[in-house]
């Protein structure tokens, strides 16, 4: 297939662009380094470097088969506190997006969806059919989306999958998480225990846990590009199918800070701090519907993800320190 990845020079786009490209599709990616790398873009790949609004203009330069989307803002706090530029990025973007793959009918579209749609949910494992409430900004422009991606698939007979991701982790074909402004739990556990950062704050410890801290499910980076390759080909016309990713089992930090230490052999110092706005206590998934539709299951566990993802940590301080 031919296909145009936005967002390919972020972190799963890079991921997911190489894992195509393995497979034999042709790749474009279209990414305006906001927040992605050029270097980050896979061997193979032509690389655009434009707005999602303006992706009109590529997809008028030839015929393609899909669109796999990531390009969006997508940290929880940032949301918060500048809604507008989710809004107008996820949503106002996207749409801009959507209207192009009308105008050059693309068939098909992948959609990075996220569990924070769901926001704090009332069963655990949580299930495509929970309640879409979220939390925060950066959830409620996911959903927008994944609701324009409904009525593309009746109104225009778009094949349309969103893949909701939960907590991604790990490393692939020498792609990871490199973000200039991190916030995620595990590089930033890594660079504690590394001596980069003096400590790791713990965002609550009065959450209704076990532990008082927030369980999240974590999914290798690479079980998760298998999702959209799987995706691809089981996308139906005039179909808008909706799958969860995640492990199907809960971390607390504290386990996550228990495993990093294990997986590294290094303590990982840390400051017991306040909450951060926006965060719901668990999310777990259910993946049964992901196994049903795609014939998709993860593989990975927590220490693999750990494991990766401080391989990627270590080669790439390797590299910082030998270039300067
Ligand atoms: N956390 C800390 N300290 C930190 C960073 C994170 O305690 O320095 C905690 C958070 O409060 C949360 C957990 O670690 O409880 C995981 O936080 P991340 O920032 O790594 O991930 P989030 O759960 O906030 O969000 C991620 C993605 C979202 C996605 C969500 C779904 O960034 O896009 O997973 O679970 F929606």
């Amino acid at each position: 297939m031919r296909l145009l990845v936005t967002g390919g020079a972020g972190y799963i786009g890079s991921v997911v662009s190489r894992l195509l490209l393995a497979e034999g599709h042709d790749v474009t990616v279209l990414d305006d380094l906001s927040t992605g790398h050029a270097d980050a873009v896979a061997d193979g790949a032509e690389f655009v470097q434009a707005d999602i609004a303006d992706a009109g203009v590529v997809l008028a330069r030839q015929s393609y088969d899909g669109v796999v989307h990531f390009a969006a803002k997508s940290l929880v706090g940032q949301s918060v506190v500048d809604p507008s530029l989710y809004w107008r990025t996820n949503v106002g973007g996207t749409r801009e997006l959507l209207d192009a793959v009308t105008a050059h009918g693309v068939p098909r579209f992948v959609f990075s969806s996220t569990a924070a749609v769901y926001g704090e949910p009332e069963e655990l494992p949580i299930r495509e059919t929970a309640p879409a409430r979220p939390t925060n900004p950066y959830g409620a422009s996911k959903l927008a989306v994944d609701m324009m991606l409904g009525g593309e698939a009746t109104a225009h007979g778009l094949a349309a999958v969103s893949l909701r991701y939960f907590n991604v982790g790990g490393a692939s074909r020498g792609a990871g998480e490199r973000h200039a402004m991190e916030t995620h739990l595990i590089p930033i556990a890594l660079d504690a225990a590394a001596g980069v950062r003096p400590a790791l704050d713990i965002y609550g410890t009065d959450w209704p846990t076990p532990d008082g801290t927030c369980i999240r499910d974590y999914v290798h980076v690479e079980d998760l590009a298998r999702a959209h390759l799987l995706a691809l080909n089981a996308a139906q016309p005039s179909q808008h199918l909706i799958c969860n990713l995640g492990n199907g089992g809960g971390f607390s930090v504290r386990e996550v800070v228990e495993t990093i230490r294990e997986v590294t052999g290094l303590a990982v110092p840390v400051n017991e701090s306040s909450r951060r706005p926006g965060d719901p206590a668990t999310l777990v998934a259910s993946h049964e519907l992901a196994a049903d539709a795609l014939g998709w299951t993860p593989t990975a566990d927590l220490s693999r993800i750990v494991a990766d993802a401080w391989d990627f940590h270590r080669s790439r301080r390797t590299t910082q320190t030998s270039v300067s």
